[in-house]
């Protein structure tokens, strides 16, 4: 067993703008159809960098934290049919409740950006070309952010982010 996984690099963010410009540029970097697990603890900064996706991908409507419903759909203006769902599955904690929200057959017929906070909850649904993204809080305004996946062709997905991000 490999120490660290071979297909995964890291970064820091120093702020909650910093977090959600690397989610607006790795909007640039991911395909049509993918999904996207962020994972971490409260508080590490899932949301901003969704909120970046969504602006980097040109998402209508800003991306927040769901109260209500687990599943938000976001469309482009004008929209072309292009569609990215975001999902928090923090008060999913049974299965049940994970197929409540639909995740599952929207991860079965997907057609557009699937991005998933507290993924956990549903991790062995989830496709091997998941692009993952762990955040970890390491001071007050300080995040590590780990890019990772299990798949040869994500990962060329994740080289891209990273050559567009930091030029490597
Ligand atoms: N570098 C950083 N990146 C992201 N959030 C940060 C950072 N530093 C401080 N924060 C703060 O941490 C919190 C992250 O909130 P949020 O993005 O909603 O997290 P999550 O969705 O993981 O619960 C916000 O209050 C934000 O201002
Ligand atoms: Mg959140």
């Amino acid at each position: 067993m490999p120490i660290l996984d071979p297909l995964s690099f890291e970064c820091v963010s120093h702020s909650d703008e910093q977090t959600q410009r690397l989610g607006a540029r790795f909007a640039q970097a991911i395909p049509p159809v993918c999904v996207v697990a962020l994972q971490g603890d409260l508080g590490a900064g899932k949301t901003h960098f969704a909120r970046g996706i969504g602006m980097g991908w040109g998402a209508a409507q800003e991306l927040r934290s769901p109260t209500f419903t687990m599943l938000q759909e976001h469309h482009r203006e004008p929209d072309a049919g292009a569609r990215l769902y975001h999902v928090d599955l923090y008060r999913a904690e049974r299965a049940e409740d994970v197929a409540s929200t639909g995740l599952l057959e929207l991860l079965e017929d997907n057609d557009g950006v699937i991005v998933i906070e507290w993924p956990e909850r549903a991790w062995d649904q989830l496709p091997p070309e998941a692009l993952r993204v762990r955040f970890a809080v390491t001071a007050p305004s300080k995040r590590n952010l780990t890019f990772s996946t299990q798949s040869a062709s994500a990962w060329q997905t994740l080289l891209k982010f990273r050559k567009l991000a930091f030029g490597v």
